[in-house]
């Protein structure tokens, strides 16, 4: 896909990942929507790293665990600023939920968020993106989904679904639209993450590292520049899920 103008709503890109994410498509010549939650001094922060005049993108706040609001981003995205040519799913929430500890509400938050999300997301823009032809999706995943970690059940739970959710995705609008996912390993741990932890993480892994958030942007540039790859799930996890 030719990248340049195109508009990209990049979901929770005023922190981290998301934001490393919106930064590069900027740099792209794409037009990105800011989507945050809480974070909208993060999302502004975004924007002003884009150095480009603000009108050239959009920052939108939204709750993305209620359907109805999604509704309403897209919509007011398009109105704003055009049809959306990509969509990257990258918000999500991430805390252990213990097996005899864990709520309903636990539960239900990982899935509405990790894995309705993605999918109400997708329905808003699919359709339109069919329509016109072309559209690029891409689900952040996690490495974790195959072996999950016993404490984090419902998060790894919610992304193997949202692996599940890909590729049926990449069938669904296939053959305008490409689908596909990204699965970290530990890019950015958690500040709360404890030093024993990222440890073993290096550990288990073959590239004896934790990856850095140009490891993901570039994973990102290429699933959107290629046009043949579609329902896949690339790791990107220095060899931790074949350790
Ligand atoms: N970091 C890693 O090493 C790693 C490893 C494996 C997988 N991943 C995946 O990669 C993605 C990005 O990771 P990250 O560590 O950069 O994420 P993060 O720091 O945990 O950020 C999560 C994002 O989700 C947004 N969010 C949370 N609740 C929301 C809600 N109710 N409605 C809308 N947005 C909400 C937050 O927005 P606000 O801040 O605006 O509230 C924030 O931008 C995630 O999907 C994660 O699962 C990351």
């Amino acid at each position: 896909m030719d990248l340049q103008d195109k508009v990209a709503l990049v979901t929770g890109a005023g922190v981290r990942l998301g934001q490393a994410i919106a930064l590069h498509l900027g740099q792209l010549g794409m037009r990105v929507v800011i989507h945050y939650h809480h974070s909208e001094k993060g999302a502004k922060e975004t924007l002003n790293l884009m150095q480009e005049s603000e009108s050239r993108h959009l920052i939108i706040q939204a709750d993305l665990k209620d359907v109805s609001t999604i509704q309403n981003l897209v919509l007011t995205t398009e109105e704003q600023a055009g049809p959306i040519a990509v969509l990257i799913n990258n918000a999500a929430d991430f805390f252990p939920t213990p097996l005899f500890s864990t709520t309903e509400k636990d539960w239900d938050h990982f899935f509405a968020l990790n894995l309705k999300a993605p999918f109400f997301l997708t329905q808003a823009v699919g359709e339109g993106m069919k329509k016109r032809g072309t559209g690029k999706i891409i689900n952040m995943v996690d490495v974790s989904v195959d072996r999950p970690w016993v404490s984090f059940l419902p998060y790894c739970t919610s992304k193997a679904g949202l692996v599940s959710l890909t590729k049926g995705l990449a069938r669904a609008l296939s053959p305008e639209v490409q689908v596909n996912g990204i699965a970290p390993g530990t890019i950015l741990p958690p500040p709360d993450h404890a030093e024993m932890d990222l440890n073993s993480s290096v550990e288990g892994s073959l590239l004896k590292r934790i990856g850095s958030a140009e490891d993901i942007v570039q994973t990102v540039e290429y699933l959107l520049k290629s046009d043949f790859v579609t329902g896949s799930i690339l790791p990107v996890d220095g060899g931790r899920s074949v350790y």
